[in-house]
């Protein structure tokens, strides 16, 4: 063949390839309002920057008829590229062929890219539009899921590893994106279940519309499974981009140092007025995270799960810190069974990148009562215990208002390791609140009284002023300081620049057994 047909002809197939599943099928896929899987990679990469591999590759199966439906690449685009001039890995599930199901070729393509990026050490972004295990491929299809399952869990904690869900995701689809540490859903075109509306049926004879089963909010905002949610796929991959500009690229590396304009020592006078005067009243501690963060930029991660507890991302004179916060305008800030898994696992992937913890105090306790129980907030709450414990990141704590029980343990406290511990002079530390404490100790008195209202006075006088006060902790050093809360910032950016080359170890084990 001649050198001009030979060139042809890879045009040609190039041509093919990029066609996917073919025209019909990606006006479906627009009709759904939804992008090809190339056109997602061009808009989360730098410009020109993705290299494909496997191209050419196709299935091998013949049963029913599966020789007839041969598509280059075989529904799925892989490879690597830039993000802000960093390596990334990336594969793309392509709808159009074979509703992005999942086979034996389809899933060596996609750890072909694992793989290098865990030997290279980059993150890997997984863009899931699919229909999960290739029915016609059998137990192939599962195998090499399990493959994929083995490589999410070995690269857990050594390479950050991110899914976006952008279509109606099942099975493998949605596990794989499971045990990975960030997935993100776009409004309207995200579905996530182990199995669709259809088999839901007919297992069980429920009718359930794609939104109600696993679309975006319910996975935002009731099962927790998706960590951030956005109105477009453009956002959703901008917000990619914007998370992975705090993280570093594997876990021997430090975090970037982006610089900043913003002071350290810049003070906010605003500060002190936050906490109101009555403690039982709630305010946003939002206000205070962002208004301590470089350039109050603030990356939310789980913003509508378990808003008792905020997390997510920030900088502080340039660095990457995790911020973990109690929020006392939702549930008083009290611990349950969903703020403690997203605060542990939050603080677990913190210290497996090497991002120091910020942890901003203001918490009545673990939430009581029977539904909590029964739910295992014992077992669930002592994974927040477990991972401040485990981390052995710089860890600085700043106690603004209530530090009661087991939840001034469980957030950040001296002893459980945290390296600095801070409190405002409106913060309250001890056992339990004021009314719940006289309750108990002071029990015979309150009954025996012939007075109980004034007696009761008295006494939560008394011991108001003996707990509901930082000093009682600060004459013991279980704080370090009492701060100006105007002046957060720079004794927060002060503390971390101190513990900027912290070295702890543990006792070395196979791995530790936290409680799940
Ligand atoms: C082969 C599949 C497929 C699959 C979809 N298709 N899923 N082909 N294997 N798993 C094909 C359809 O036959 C159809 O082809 C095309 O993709 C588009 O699918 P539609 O159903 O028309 O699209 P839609 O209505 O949008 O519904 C999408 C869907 C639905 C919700 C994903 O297709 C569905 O419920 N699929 C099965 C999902 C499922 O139960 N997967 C679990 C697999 S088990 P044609 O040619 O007709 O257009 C698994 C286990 C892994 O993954 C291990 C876990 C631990």
């Amino acid at each position: 063949m001649p050198h001009e047909d030979k060139m042809t002809k890879l045009s040609e197939m190039n041509k093919l390839a990029e066609l996917g599943g073919g025209e019909a099928r990606i006006k479906d896929q627009r009709d759904k309002n939804k992008l090809t899987a190339r056109e997602r990679i061009e808009l989360l990469m730098d410009e020109g920057s993705f290299v494909e591999f496997d191209k050419f590759v196709t299935h091998r199966t013949s049963d029913f008829g599966m020789d007839k439906k041969k598509t280059l690449g075989d529904g799925v685009v892989t490879g690597y590229g830039k993000i802000e001039g960093r390596t990334v890995f990336v594969f793309s599930h392509d709808f159009t062929v074979l509703g992005g199901s999942l086979g034996e070729a389809f899933g060596k393509k996609v750890c072909k890219v694992m793989d290098l990026a865990l030997k290279t050490g980059a993150p890997v972004i997984g863009l899931s539009d699919s229909g999960g295990a290739r029915i016609q491929e059998g137990v192939v299809s599962l195998a090499a899921y399990s493959e994929i399952f083995f490589r999410n869990t070995i690269s857990s904690g050594v390479i950050p590893q991110i899914s976006a869900i952008i279509g109606p995701c099942a099975g493998g689809a949605v596990y794989s994106p499971a045990m990975t540490d960030f997935t993100f859903m776009v409004e309207g075109i995200s579905h996530m279940f182990i199995t669709g509306p259809d088999v839901v049926k007919a297992a069980l004879g429920q009718d359930v519309t794609f939104e109600a089963l696993g679309g975006a909010s319910v996975h935002a905002q009731t099962s927790g499974v998706a960590h951030f949610v956005t109105p477009n796929e453009q956002d959703c991959f901008a917000l990619i981009r914007r998370l992975l500009s705090y993280l570093p690229q594997n876990n021997s590396e430090d975090p970037q140092i982006l610089p900043t304009d913003d002071p350290p020592a810049r003070s906010d006078d605003n500060l002190p007025r936050v906490i109101p005067d009555d403690p039982n009243k709630p305010y946003d501690m939002k206000e205070i995270i962002r208004s301590v963060l470089d350039d109050n930029e603030f990356l939310e991660v789980h913003a509508l799960w378990a808003p008792n507890i905020i997390v997510g991302f920030g900088r502080l004179n340039g660095r990457s810190i995790g911020v973990v916060a109690n929020q006392p305008s939702f549930l008083a800030g009290a611990l349950d069974i969903n703020s403690s898994n997203k605060a542990a696992r939050f603080i677990r992937f913190c210290d497996a990148f090497n991002i120091p913890i910020l942890t901003f105090v203001d918490v009545p306790g673990y939430l009581p009562g029977v539904e909590q129980e029964h739910g295992g907030i014992i077992k669930h709450g002592s994974k927040l215990l477990y991972a401040y414990c485990e981390a052995t990141v710089p860890k600085v704590t700043v106690i603004t208002r209530k530090a009661y029980g087991g939840a001034y343990c469980a957030m950040g406290s001296k002893y459980s390791k945290a390296d600095v511990n801070y409190a405002w002079p409106t913060a309250e530390i001890a056992v339990m609140g004021p009314e719940g404490a006289i309750n108990i100790i002071f029990r015979d008195e309150l009954t025996r009284s012939k007075t109980p209202a004034e007696t009761r006075q008295k006494i939560l006088k008394d011991y108001k002023a003996k707990f509901a006060n930082p000093y009682a902790a600060a004459e013991r050093g279980i704080i370090d300081a009492v701060i100006d809360p105007a002046e957060t910032r720079s004794a927060v950016i002060g503390a971390f620049e101190m513990l900027c080359n912290k070295r702890e170890s543990r006792p070395p084990k196979k791995h530790g057994n936290i409680q799940l």
